[in-house]
């Protein structure tokens, strides 16, 4: 079965063809980076103004290098939730036209959902269950109990922060470039994660869920001092050390999380997806788990639809399709409507 699959929940805008859920014909993401860059962060009206641009270059990028034609596809699938509602509408807009002009199924996905099937891209491994899912992105920090790829349950989330968000502030605060996680995690490799002891956010004994605020602000406090006045003075070897502690302080505390859920659940396997999930930190600290781990392949960590297009084959071939007025959704199945 080829799957189309579309993903413009943020600030990329992809499209891909994956076959039989798991081969990647095609991976096309037009990156909008360099227009946020100077905003460091995602400005929701120039993401959305983006995606009406690219998403038809990027569709038919994507159909002809995988070398089908647009009557080949068998299914259209959607990320439809969660992110930004104007980013949302432009993919589920287009998702739905295609299927409708086309006359093939429209499958709706969760985002969050589909970084944690990215591991099963491009590889035959099998994934032991019950696993447990951790989603580390700009966007969130989840953990969640697998019981198989569609049954899938939130166990923890973050208070504040999401980690990924935490590495771009934090690159924020040293003066570094957007997005932050890719040039901290660079800088943490020739800095000493031992320099500057930071505060790991535990919570209480059994808890499942993250907080990152209070790492974030220490490594204000650290680099501008209380007063919040100071210019920042830091060497770039103490720009090191400190990246490096930060990164330290929170690869423990996904460890540690990951650890408890891991007990919790009696879980057989750990699935690590999302943004964060490329961090050399967290893979290295994770080779070391008493169970085995999966990651996705470094270009499926970020933001990509080839995990959309797979993730819709399963839901497919066990019978799930959305219908032709599928909304967009701002938040995830799997948290709480709130958030
Ligand atoms: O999954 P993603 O593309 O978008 C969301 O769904 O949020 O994740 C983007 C996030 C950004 O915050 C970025 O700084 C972070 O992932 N990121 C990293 C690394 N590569 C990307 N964080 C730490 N280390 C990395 N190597
Ligand atoms: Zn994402």
């Amino acid at each position: 079965m080829l799957v189309l699959g579309i993903e413009t929940t943020c600030d990329e805008t992809a499209a891909a063809v994956v076959v039989d859920g798991i081969r990647v014909r095609s991976n096309v993401v037009s990156s909008q980076v360099d227009l946020h860059a100077r905003y460091r962060g995602v400005v929701p009206e120039i993401a959305s103004r983006a995606h009406i641009e690219n998403i038809l270059p990027v569709v038919t990028e994507s159909l002809q290098s995988a070398g089908v034609t647009m009557g080949e596809i068998d299914a259209v699938a959607v990320a439809h939730r969660p992110g930004l509602i104007g980013s949302l509408l432009i993919g589920v807009t287009a998702a739905k036209t295609l299927a409708w002009a086309l006359g093939k199924p429209l499958i709706g996905v969760d985002h969050v959902h589909a970084h944690l099937y990215s591991v099963r891209l491009e590889t035959d491994a099998q994934i032991p269950l019950p696993a447990v899912g951790l989603v580390c992105s700009g966007g969130h920090t989840a953990l969640y109990r697998i019981g198989d790829f569609l049954d899938v349950q939130l166990i923890g989330s973050t208070l504040d922060d999401a980690v990924g968000e935490a590495y771009d502030k934090v690159a924020a605060i040293l003066g570094l470039g957007y997005p932050g996680g890719p040039i901290i995690d660079g800088l943490a490799r020739e800095g000493n994660p031992a320099a500057i002891r930071f505060p790991r956010s535990r919570l209480s004994r059994e808890s499942l869920d993250f907080s990152f605020s209070g790492l974030k602000t220490s490594v204000l406090y650290h680099v501008r001092g209380y007063q919040g006045r100071e210019e920042m003075k830091l060497t770039s070897a103490e720009i090191r050390d400190v990246a490096a502690s930060f990164q330290a302080a929170c690869v423990d505390v996904l460890g540690e999380k990951i650890r408890r859920a891991v007990e919790q659940c009696s879980a057989r396997s750990v699935v690590i997806g999302g943004g964060v999930s490329a961090n050399s930190g967290l893979r290295s600290a994770m080779e070391k788990f008493s169970l085995p781990v999966f990651f996705p392949e470094m270009k499926y960590c970020t933001d990509n639809a080839a995990m959309i297009a797979g993730l819709a084959d399963l839901l497919l071939s066990n019978g799930r399709r959305s219908p032709l007025d599928l909304d967009a959704i701002t938040y995830s199945q799997f948290s709480h409507a709130a958030n």
